[in-house]
C-alpha cells in the first residue's frame, strides 16, 4: 500500500511540474504576429523618441556622430570602454587608407564590484589609474608627433545626454550601476578630472556610446553597415537616421545629411511586450524598478535569472528538486547567463554537464534525469522568447529604414548589422535563433540583403577612429 500511496505522490508531482511548464510555456510564447506587432510599435516609439516627446521611453540620443570612419584615419589612438563588469583600455596605430591598423593593443581589467555602487569619483579614479598604467606601457611601435596631446575616445555605455561629440551628461544608471551624484554630471569632465590627478595628459576628443562605437567599427571594415546592436549584459541599438528625419535636431543640417542615433531601447516598453510574472517580479526586486523593461526581457544580465525565477517555482509548487528547496535557488542572480548557456548546449544523453551545473549553483548533490531535462526545457523556452524578442526590435530598426524590403536598386543590395556582446556572440542556441527569426520576419527574399554580422570588440576601435575624426589636429590627418 505504501507504495501505492508513494506512486500517486509521485504522479501528482509530475501533474503539477507539467502545469507549470505549460503556464511558462504560454507566458514564453512569442507567435510572429506578436513579434510584428513590437516591431511596429517600436518603430512608433523610435519616432516619438525622435520628436522629443518628454514621454517617450526610447530617448534616441542624438549622438553628434555625423560622419562614420572612412579608413582614412591616421595616428595614434586610446580609447576607454566601460560600460559592463569590465572595461578596457585600448591603443591603435591607424595607418591610413592603405594600412589601416597598424598595431593595436589593448587590456581589460574587471571593475571591482563595490566600485559600481559607490561614488563617482572611486570609479573614474580607479579608471584613470589603470588607463596611465597602461599608456606606460606604449612601445616603439606607437607614435605620437612631437608637441601632440594623447587623444581618447571613451566609451561609456549608458544612456547620456550629449552637449557636443566630446562632452554629455549621464541620464541614469543602468545595468547594475548605482552611484550616487553622476547623474546630470559631465562624464567626460568627471574623466578628465580623474586623469588630470594621475597626472595623465590626455584629451578626450569623442564620447560615445558602445553601440555607436561598434558602428564606427563596423563601419571601418563593411560600407554597407548601417545599424549596430548590443546583447550583452545590456542590450542597446545605434543607426544612421536622415538628419531631416529628428525633428528635434535643432543644429545645422550636417553636411552629410546624417546623424547617428543612440536608440537606448533598453528602455523600450509595451503593452506588445509579453510581460510574465516572472517579467514583474524582477522588475520589481531590481535596482531601478519600471526602468528599462526590454533590456530586462532580454539582455545577457537578467537572461539567467528569468530562468532562475522559473526553476525555483518548479522548485516550490512541483519538488522539481526534491523535498526540500534548494536555499541557493533563492538568491537573486545566484543562475548566470554563462550558466544558463553552457547548461543549454549540454548534449549528453543524461545531461551530465547540466548536472554537474546544478549542483554547482544550487548546491543540491544530485538531480534525477527529470529535473535536468525539464531544467534544459526552460532554458530552451526562455532563450528562445529572448532571441525572438530582439529579433522583433532589429526588424523594427529595418523597418525604420526602410529595409525590410528588397531594394529596386540592386546597387544598394547589403543592408548590414554589427552586433556585438556576450550574449550574441557565446550563446549560440540564442544567435541562431535570432537570426532565423528575422529571416522569418523579414521573408526569404527580403532577408536576403540584410546581413547579420558580428563586429567582435568594434566598440572600443570604432572610439579611437572616432576620436580620430574628431582630433585637434584632424586637419593635420
Ligand atoms: C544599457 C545602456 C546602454 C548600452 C547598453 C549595452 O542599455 O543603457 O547605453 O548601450 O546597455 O551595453
Amino acid at each position: 500500500r505504501r507504495s501505492r500511496r508513494r506512486r500517486e505522490a509521485e504522479d501528482e508531482r509530475k501533474r503539477k511540474a507539467a502545469a507549470v511548464l505549460e503556464e511558462v510555456e504560454k507566458a514564453m510564447s512569442t507567435p510572429t504576429a506578436l513579434l510584428r506587432g513590437i516591431a511596429d510599435a517600436m518603430v512608433e516609439e523610435m519616432e516619438r523618441g525622435l520628436r522629443a516627446d518628454p514621454h517617450a521611453p526610447v530617448k534616441m540620443l542624438i549622438s553628434y556622430v555625423d560622419n562614420l570612419p572612412t579608413g582614412d584615419e591616421h595616428g595614434l589612438f586610446y580609447a576607454l570602454d566601460l560600460g559592463g563588469t569590465n572595461f578596457r583600455v585600448i591603443r591603435v596605430q591607424l595607418g591610413g587608407r592603405e594600412k589601416r591598423v597598424v598595431k593595436q593593443e589593448y587590456k581589460e581589467v574587471s571593475i571591482p564590484p563595490h566600485l559600481m555602487v559607490g561614488t563617482s569619483t572611486e570609479l573614474f579614479d580607479f579608471i584613470a589609474a589603470e588607463l596611465e598604467k597602461f599608456v606606460r606601457t606604449e612601445g616603439e611601435d606607437f607614435h605620437l608627433p612631437d608637441g601632440k596631446k594623447r587623444e581618447l575616445g571613451f566609451t561609456f555605455s549608458f544612456p547620456v545626454h550629449q552637449t557636443s561629440i566630446s562632452s554629455g551628461t549621464l541620464i541614469k544608471w543602468t545595468k547594475g550601476f548605482c552611484i550616487n551624484g553622476t547623474v546630470g554630471e559631465d562624464v567626460v569632465a568627471e574623466l578628465s578630472r580623474a586623469m588630470e590627478r594621475q597626472g595623465l595628459d590626455m584629451k578626450v576628443t569623442a564620447l560615445v556610446n558602445d553601440t555607436v562605437g561598434t558602428l564606427a567599427g563596423g563601419r571601418y571594415v563593411d560600407n554597407d553597415v548601417v545599424a549596430a546592436v548590443i546583447l550583452g549584459t545590456g542590450t542597446n541599438a545605434a543607426y544612421v537616421e536622415h538628419a531631416n528625419a529628428i525633428p528635434k535636431w535643432n543644429g545645422t543640417l550636417p553636411r552629410s545629411g546624417n546623424m547617428v542615433i543612440n536608440m537606448e531601447w533598453g528602455n523600450f516598453r509595451s503593452d506588445k511586450l509579453p510581460t510574465s510574472e516572472y517579467d514583474k517580479a524582477l522588475d520589481f526586486e531590481s535596482l531601478n524598478p519600471g526602468e528599462q523593461l526590454y533590456e530586462k526581457m532580454i539582455s545577457g544580465m537578467y537572461l539567467g535569472e528569468i530562468v532562475r525565477r522559473i526553476l525555483l517555482k518548479l522548485a516550490h509548487d512541483a519538488s522539481l528538486f526534491g523535498d526540500v528547496v534548494p536555499p541557493k535557488l533563492e538568491q537573486l542572480f545566484v543562475l548566470r547567463t554563462p550558466d544558463m548557456s553552457a547548461m543549454h548546449h549540454d548534449t549528453s544523453h543524461d545531461l551530465k554537464h547540466l548536472g554537474a551545473k546544478l549542483k554547482d549553483i544550487l548546491g543540491v548533490p544530485d538531480t534525477s534525469l527529470e529535473a535536468r531535462y525539464i531544467t534544459l526545457h526552460v532554458c530552451d523556452l526562455v532563450a528562445e522568447r529572448v532571441a525572438r524578442l530582439a529579433a522583433a526590435g532589429i526588424y523594427g530598426i529595418l523597418k525604420k529604414l526602410g529595409k525590410d524590403k528588397l531594394p529596386n536598386d540592386f546597387s544598394q543590395q547589403r543592408t548590414v548589422v554589427a552586433m556585438d556582446g556576450g550574449l550574441y556572440e557565446h550563446y549560440k542556441k540564442f544567435s541562431a535563433c535570432l537570426e532565423t527569426t528575422l529571416t522569418d520576419l523579414l521573408g526569404e527574399e527580403a532577408a536576403s540583403s540584410v546581413v547579420v554580422k558580428l563586429a567582435n570588440d568594434g566598440s572600443g576601435i570604432g572610439a579611437a577612429l572616432l576620436a580620430a575624426s574628431h582630433s585637434q589636429y584632424a586637419e593635420a590627418a
